[in-house]
């Protein structure tokens, strides 16, 4: 026995041994095997260039310590074998070596949101132990290798979601162990394949975005364990499969943005568990099946844009006591609004819709009682008759209410006037009646009111001009009469004016000129009298004005020739003389100018505008003559001025100076870039290519839920052109949203087409515009969310400083996102508002351009093409701008100039030290060259000069540095562009 036991402890003992030493040996072996192959990978996932500061790894992984230390890389624990490579936001560029599938043990890879460009190699699909693969947010292409799809055995979870992947999915899908598949936005052609269904252990399908075809193949409904399935903005086709009902484990359902025909079958009813169904914008026809209504966990129903029919079940609140998000609007839903009284029972109710339906019947008093949480309530294009409930003053916390397009009766409660939370007041198109109480001016959040098109008499009350933040005031075709009051002309946010066809009487006082931002003025069909004023011609924003129809008289002031930015003026019907400005041919953007029946006379004048019929009318006037093309009478010989000579003047005025201001643009930019570009010639060689992916949109609810309902937590900043919300999305990834003030609805599809492309600008130094949210009412850009924030939180901080090499970084930086935009992108981009807080830093502090092509989003909801409303900023506007009316790159080259000036002497362009006679330019350039020291920040003083004492000329070396940046600010701001 002793024996044995002996024995046995030694051959334990021997068996040990021997497994120890082949351990070794293998480690040995193998663990260079794993360095090579880490080595490949970070030799070419670093290939795409970038300063070492971007490449952690570059610095990182060296072969001086063992590469189990390396960051990002995690080792087996018993042996010196790489299982894990976490480099998510690593900042890489370069390609994905396929030596990476000679590190045998791995099993998970993370390389989210990188800039990996390339395809991804076949090699992968041979790591036998890898579980989790995460190629997400990438710059991948080419298709997907057939490999990773039917030879993977222990793959858990693949995400190659948001890259540039193309071609079909593999016919054959092959994984037993596969519980999510995510390849959403990217380019994916072809049908779905009906194979996916023998993955048994799927949980989660992603595939939005994509461009996939075909119907949704019925046998998904094999897949019992599946939790999530987005299908969503793809091209399917045909009717949801009725197997899809017995996926009854389903919590989350998206087939919005497809073609999808036919019925909601009646299976989805055994859905029980979904709380997210999202069919918005298919053909989808019939009534909803009475079982759906009862999926009693549901948050979010959402069937926008569909062509359901059918009544909504009184008790719908009851039986969905979760609901969060009630979207049905655009279908042909009828019957009572009862199941608005019901949805009292829903404490989480958010956002209500219902518009464009077939509604009718009155509104239930009892929707006074609905969640707190409301902020949206939007019923409007229905036919909901009576009046509006009194009890409204419980909706405390609305933000939104539109009952407009309706047939609503009777006057407003004065309840609604305490919604002071509102922002958003749509009552337009009913047969309301009564007065505007004086209450209106509590209501300080509203930015957009519109109460046209209803029976409303008596005044505009003088609190109106409380509404500090108004932006959109539309009062038109009503009975109001008296004349406008003068608070009204203290709105100096405001974009649009519209109180056309109702009785309003009186001159326009001098203070309409304060309404500085202007866009839109419509003042036509009213009893306004006594001239027009020579100040209109201040109103440098504006694109439209309606003053037609009226009593005006005098003679229409030279000023009007002013405003560079119009696009339509009417001054018909009215009983305007003397001769047509001398000015008018410089409103080169106007495509409507009406002057008739009035009682003009005189030589008509020369220029563009006056040659083109289609453009122009004249008729009714009392004696206009010259204009042979418009077919009026020459005029008399001793009228006729000295064209040719003025035609002469124009050339001089107008090419000379575009043509100089190229050629200054290029002197400037060659300056620059020869003084910088030494230092970073390999930088500018490794720009991505543009992206040609366009990411989805993502849902309002999306951005509601991420932001937490634009909670003022959330805010980041705001500015003219909208707020900025720092929110998550549900896969974590920290976004900014940019919520637009836009002023015009339904420009939906040319602001979606703008952010198209803007979608696929893509360079390291501009904000990556991740994607957009828009829908009739709401406009959102998506970005990449920067943790450094701003510049100019940076640069004036009481508590962190930059340094020269840092402010010189950026500005090189912002340098090449510039030079990107303007020469070699496809479309020109012009910035337009090029300031230190649209320079946004990412974690490495490198400079990220934010607000590019704002400018031109703006503009699409002006119908216009070439002037601005209200982007630009006093102090960095070039001097020309305004004066020309159009917005060049010239113009960006001065304010990329100011911020270098800004930068070295940290005071900004709008301190009070400055005035019109002394500005930031004239105050450097006063100092340079001689006294460049005094003026300079003192912070880079204390900071750079304490490192340089150490050289003998330090100091002098410091100068010159400083004196080259401030040369190179001075050129890009000389006052003429040429
Ligand atoms: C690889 O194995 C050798 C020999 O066992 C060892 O000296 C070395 O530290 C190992 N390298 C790493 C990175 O673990
Ligand atoms: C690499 O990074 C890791 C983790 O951050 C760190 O522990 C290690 O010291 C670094 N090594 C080098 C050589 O910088
Ligand atoms: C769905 O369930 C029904 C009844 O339980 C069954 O007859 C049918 O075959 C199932 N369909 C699929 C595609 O699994």
């Amino acid at each position: 026995m002793a024996f044995l036991f002996a024995c046995n402890k030694c051959l334990l003992f021997l068996v040990v041994l021997l497994h120890a030493s082949a351990a070794i040996a293998a480690a040995a072996l193998d663990n260079s095997t794993d360095l090579a192959s880490l080595l490949a990978f970070k030799v070419a996932s670093t290939s795409g260039g970038g300063a070492a500061s971007d490449n952690i790894i570059a610095a990182n992984w060296t072969t001086d310590a063992p590469f189990c230390t390396w960051v990002g890389v995690r080792c087996s624990r018993r042996r010196p074998r790489v299982v894990s490579l976490n480099l998510d936001s690593f900042s890489l560029q370069g390609t994905i070596s396929p030596h990476l599938s000679n590190l045998s043990f791995l099993s998970s890879v993370d390389l989210h949101n990188n800039s990996l460009s390339g395809t991804i190699p076949d090699a992968l699909g041979r790591l036998p132990r890898l579980a989790t693969l995460r190629l997400s947010r990438n710059l991948l292409s080419g298709p997907i290798p057939p490999s990773i799809f039917n030879n993977m055995s222990s793959l858990v979870s693949i995400d190659l979601s948001y890259n540039n992947l193309s071609v079909s999915l593999p016919a054959l899908v092959l994984l037993p162990r596969i519980e999510y598949i995510s390849i959403t936005d990217n380019w994916l052609t072809g049908h779905i394949p009906a194979d996916l269904a023998r993955c048994s252990t799927l949980l989660g399908i992603y595939l939005g975005g994509n461009k996939l075809t075909g119907r949704v193949p019925s046998s998904l409904g094999n897949l019992s364990k599946l939790v999530n399935l987005d299908l969503g903005e793809n091209q399917l086709t045909r009717a949801i499969p009725t197997s899809i009902g017995n996926l009854t484990k389903l919590q989350y359902l998206c087939l919005s943005f497809n073609h999808l025909k036919g019925e909601i079958p009646m299976e989805m009813g055994n859905l029980v568990n979904l709380q997210e169904l999202h069919l918005h914008d298919n053909g989808i026809v019939g009534s909803i099946p009475i079982s759906l209504w009862n999926a009693s966990k549901m948050t979010v129903l959402e069937v926008s844009i569909n062509n359901l029919t059918g009544p909504v079940p009184a008790t719908l609140g009851k039986s969905m006591p979760f609901l969060q998000w009630l979207l049905m609007a655009e279908n042909a839903l009828s019957g009572g609004l009862d199941f608005i009284a019901s949805l009292a029972n829903c404490r989480d109710l958010n956002y209500l819709g219902v518009m464009y339906n077939q509604f009718e019947g009155v509104l239930p008093d009892a929707y006074g009682n609905l969640s707190m949480n409301l902020h949206y309530f939007h019923v409007f294009d229905n036919h909901i008759s009576k009046k509006i409930p009194a009890r409204l003053e419980n909706l405390s916390n609305l933000i939104s209410l539109d009952l407009s397009s309706n047939e609503l009766r009777g006057t407003i409660p004065r309840t609604l006037w305490r919604l002071n939370k509102l922002q958003v007041m749509y009552l337009g198109s009913n047969r309301l009646t009564g007065s505007i109480s004086s209450d209106i001016g509590l209501m300080t959040n509203l930015a957009t009111i519109s109460i046209a098109d209803n029976e409303f008499s008596g005044q505009i009350p003088d609190s109106v001009g409380n509404i500090s933040m108004l932006q959109k005031l539309d009062l038109s075709v009503n009975k109001l009469s008296s004349t406008i009051p003068l608070s009204l002309w203290s709105l100096t946010g405001l974009l649009r004016l519209d109180l056309h066809q109702n009785r309003f009487e009186g001159l326009l006082p001098p203070q309409m000129a304060k309404l500085k931002a202007i866009g839109y003025i419509d003042l036509r069909s009213n009893r306004l009298s006594g001239n027009i004023l020579s100040a209109l011609g201040g109103l440098q924003s504006i694109t439209y004005l309606d003053l037609s129809n009226n009593s005006f008289h005098g003679q229409i002031p030279q000023q009007l020739g002013r405003l560079f930015n119009v696009e339509y003026l009417n001054l018909s019907h009215n009983f305007l003389s003397g001769v047509i400005p001398k000015s008018f041919p410089n409103l080169s953007y106007v495509y409507s100018l009406d002057l008739s029946f009035n009682m003009l006379e005189g030589e008509i004048p020369e220029g563009k505008v006056f040659s083109n019929v289609s453009i122009i009318s004249l008729m009714g006037n009392r004696a206009l003559c010259g204009a042979p093309q418009l077919k009026f009478p020459p005029c008399p010989a001793n009228m006729i001025t000295t064209s040719t000579s003025s035609t002469k003047l124009r050339l001089l005025k107008y090419v000379l100076p575009s043509v100089a201001s190229i050629l200054v643009f290029l002197a400037c930019f060659s300056l620059f870039i020869n003084f910088f570009m030494r230092k970073k010639a390999k930088a500018s060689s490794k720009e991505e290519p543009p992206c040609l992916n366009y990411h989805r949109q993502i849902l309002y609810f999306e951005l509601a839920r991420a932001t937490d309902s634009f909670s003022e937590d959330n805010l980041l900043g705001s500015g003219s052109i909208g707020k900025v919300y720092k929110g998550s999305l549900d896969g974590g990834l920290l976004i900014a949203v940019k919520v637009l003030n836009l002023q015009v609805e339904g420009a939906s599809r040319s602001f979606d087409a703008e952010c198209r492309t803007l979608g696929q600008v893509r360079h390291r130094n501009l904000v990556k515009i991740i994607s957009t949210c828009s829908n009739l009412e709401f406009k959102a850009l998506v970005l990449e969310f920067m943790p450094n924030l701003s510049l100019d939180k940076w640069l004036y901080s009481q508590n962190q400083c930059l340094t020269l090499l840092q402010r010189i970084n950026i500005m090189l930086d912002v340098s090449l996102g510039l030079d990107y935009l303007h020469h070699q992108h496809p479309h020109v981009i012009v910035h337009c508002d090029l300031k230190p807080s649209n320079i946004l830093l990412d974690e490495n502090m490198v400079a990220h351009i934010s607000d590019f092509g704002i400018a031109k989003l703006m503009l699409i909801d002006n119908k216009s093409t070439t002037s601005t409303n209200n982007v630009g900023i006093v102090g960095y506007m070039a001097p020309e701008y305004g004066l020309t009316g159009g917005v060049t790159i010239k113009g960006d080259v001065y304010s990329f100039g100011i911020m270098l000036l800004e930068l070295v002497t940290r005071k900004k362009p709008v301190d009070t030290m400055f005035s019109e006679k002394l500005n930031l330019r004239q105050w450097v350039s006063n100092a340079y060259p001689t006294v460049v020291m005094e003026i300079v920040d003192n912070n880079i003083l204390r900071t750079d000069f304490t490192n340089l004492q150490q050289h003998s000329d330090g100091v002098d070396v410091l100068r010159r540095c400083l004196s080259s940046i401030i040369d190179v600010g001075l050129h890009c701001t000389k006052d003429l562009p040429n």
